[in-house]
């Protein structure tokens, strides 16, 4: 997105503020009573409501493993007085029902007055497993005093932006995030969005309109994947078994969640033996907040890697850059083997 990127902007955003106004009021209408007392229920006891909520979706087939893992969120919001809004009906094709559902939770936000709204949304795939209820989102959190213009955290897997899990304050500028990401396929529709909704995200989280007010934070804290434990070639994961192979975005003990994406004929089968632990309470993945590595980890992320913000994403853009450029020269030596076929005839 080079010089054109501001008049494309402007244009994108007129369309999609009119479209996105109207599916907005549309679903809020329809489903803001069910999301609001979704399935995992609203929180009660002693513990005040937190300003963070938690959103995520699960709708057609009845799927009992991913009731499971919504379900296991119950004890996590109980502990800290998260809310939870989960979306019961698809609303758009593929999987952009979900930018148009954290949209929509935006707005409705945005509509309250500022003292009464909630500060950070937190977005959580259904393939999740929350594995450490005693882990508050709280300590992930920009601290306010130097990264009060960071209004989203994100992770990257090795292919470049993962979605499964992130943070977004309660801003305009999120508003503006998820309609550029909703609104991209029907502005580009040349563009190729392999991830969907992800590949769009992941397209204007490196572009300078939202890139100063993004961090990129480790994989590991809240969109773990489940990495090589015991001898399971690598496709499965035995949460019994100790780490096999280091990956720095493995989840050990008594990290919040494990996120299965990819594989997607084999996912059951790999999130299941998760959901049992999960639901076993054991010690050795329920660990108090004390005695994990986070709050170090964490405030040496903001200390030091953090500022290097800039520098990251301009390798990940150069990295982006290159993947583009190998597909173009094979996609035009095909072109060219097709031609010499045709003239050889
Ligand atoms: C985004 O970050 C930049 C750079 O720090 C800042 O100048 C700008 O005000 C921020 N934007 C918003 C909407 O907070």
């Amino acid at each position: 997105m080079g010089g054109k990127a501001s008049l494309k902007i402007v244009s994108l955003v007129t369309i999609a503020i009119c479209t996105i106004t109207i599916i907005a009021d549309f679903i809020s209408m329809l489903h803001r009573p069910k999301s609001l007392n979704g399935a995992t229920g609203s929180v009660t006891t002693k513990v005040p409501r937190s300003s963070i909520a938690k959103l995520s979706m699960l709708y057609g087939e009845p799927n009992p493993l991913y009731e499971r893992a919504l379900a296991a969120h119950l004890p996590h919001n109980k502990n800290f007085g998260y809310n939870m809004y989960v979306l019961r009906e698809k609303t758009l094709p593929g999987y952009w029902s979900k930018p148009a559902f954290i949209l929509d939770q935006l707005l409705a936000e945005l509509a309250l007055p500022a003292e009464e709204r909630l500060k950070w949304l937190v977005w959580f795939d259904g393939d999740t497993v929350l594995m450490n209820p005693k882990i508050p989102l709280e300590i992930f959190l920009p601290p306010e005093d130097k990264w009060g213009h960071i209004h989203a955290l994100v992770t990257n897997d090795h292919r470049g932006l993962n979605n499964g899990v992130f943070f977004l304050r309660v801003h305009e500028w999120s508003v503006w995030l998820m309609t550029a990401t909703l609104g991209l396929e029907i502005y580009e529709p040349g563009i190729e969005l392999e991830f969907g909704d992800q590949s769009a995200m992941g397209i204007w989280v490196l572009d300078e309109r939202f890139r100063p007010n993004i961090t990129h934070v480790p994989q590991r804290w809240f969109n773990a994947y489940a990495g090589n434990r015991g001898e399971t070639n690598g496709l499965f994961a035995d949460p019994f078994a100790p780490q096999s192979k280091f990956h720095a975005n493995s989840i050990k003990e008594g990290d919040l969640l494990v996120h299965h994406a990819g594989h997607k004929s084999l996912r059951a089968q790999r999130m299941a033996p998760w959901m049992d632990v999960a639901e076993m309470h054991l010690p050795q993945w329920e660990l108090e907040l004390e005695e994990t590595t986070y709050q170090q980890e964490i405030t040496e992320f903001w200390q030091t890697e953090a500022p290097e913000e800039r520098k990251r994403v301009d390798k990940m853009i150069a990295q982006e850059e290159k993947k583009k450029a190998a597909k173009e020269r094979a996609a035009k030596e095909k072109e060219e083997q097709k031609k010499g076929a045709a003239e050889g005839k």
